[in-house]
């Protein structure tokens, strides 16, 4: 039963790195990023996905599963370390999206039209560009992995437009900022290292002439290590709406099952469904 749970987790990083659009087949720099390097499971994958292994500076920095359909990210996943740094005041888009062959580090607009020769058209094909969210009145560049939640130059790379969603500002600044910045300090008190998942659901209204679409909702979820093993899970859902500015703390296991009738896809695994303190004392 192990050897199988064990072959299946293979596989999964297999296709994780095999039929990624972004990412390079021939390393594995990415699945770090994961709980147990165990990307999510389950019915949360769209048809028109790509990985994207975000890189800055030829560094990795995390990573993001990108809805190519809806122009938004469904996931991003990182390492909660939150410390000392500058905001970035632009935004960068994604080169392989564009084309597989373009470079691997993330860039602005201009730099990639000039390198590359080619127009702005051509970049929004693949993906939301700067001038999407600049008619967006009310509705913030939500971050995914958040700037704070990172420390010097990672902060830089949090400002990507494929880990942006439009969120609401009462929500972006209210409700959802307390939870990244004081329930997440609060209960990463005791951990080594936190991994985090933040998720958008899409819904029903977009951005931009339909080319961005407006999450109905963002969720998160997180994994306390200490000493390597996981201690704990939390997990928090907010509803991304104009006139709403709340988060609702719930359990790994009721965010789970949320995620899987908001998608309508089937069930969903985060954390590779052992994420827990009681399973540490269980092995
Ligand atoms: C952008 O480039 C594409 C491909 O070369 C071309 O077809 C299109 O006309 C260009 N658009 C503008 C606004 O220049
Ligand atoms: C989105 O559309 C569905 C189905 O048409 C509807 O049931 C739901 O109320 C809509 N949600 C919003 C936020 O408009």
């Amino acid at each position: 039963m192990l050897g199988l749970l064990l072959l299946l987790q293979v596989l999964a990083s297999c296709l994780w790195l095999g039929h990624s659009e972004v990412v390079n087949n021939f390393i594995n720099p990415c699945v770090q990023f994961f709980y147990a390097q165990t990307p999510p499971g389950g019915g949360i994958r769209p048809v028109n996905a790509a990985r994207i292994c975000q890189v800055y500076q030829n560094q990795y920095r995390f990573v993001t599963l990108y809805d190519r359909t809806n122009r938004i990210p469904v996931y991003s996943a990182y390492i909660y370390q939150p410390g000392p740094g500058n905001r970035y005041n632009s935004w960068f888009v994604e080169p392989q999206l564009i084309n597989q062959k373009y470079r691997k580090d993330m860039d602005e607009e201009i730099a990639i039209i000039q390198q590359y020769k080619i127009n702005s058209t051509v970049i929004a094909q693949s993906q939301a560009i700067d001038k999407d969210y600049s008619g967006a009145p009310g509705l913030d560049r939500g971050h995914l992995c958040p700037s704070g939640h990172q420390t010097g130059i990672d902060k830089t790379a949090t400002f990507t437009l494929t880990n942006i969603v439009p969120q609401y500002m009462g929500l972006n600044q209210g409700a959802w900022h307390d939870y990244e910045e004081i329930t997440m300090r609060d209960k990463t008190r005791g951990c080594d290292t936190t991994y985090v998942i933040t998720g958008a659901v899409p819904g029903n209204r977009s951005i931009s002439n339909g080319r961005v679409n407006i999450p109905s909702h963002i969720w998160s979820a997180a994994c306390c290590l200490n000493r390597r093993k996981p201690i704990k899970a939390w997990a928090a859902i907010a509803e991304n709406q104009i006139e709403r500015n709340h988060v609702r703390n719930l359990d790994l296991g009721e965010l789970e099952n949320r995620l899987a009738t908001l998608y309508g896809r089937g069930g969903i695994t985060l954390f590779r469904n052992s994420c827990t303190g009681k399973e540490a004392s269980h092995p």
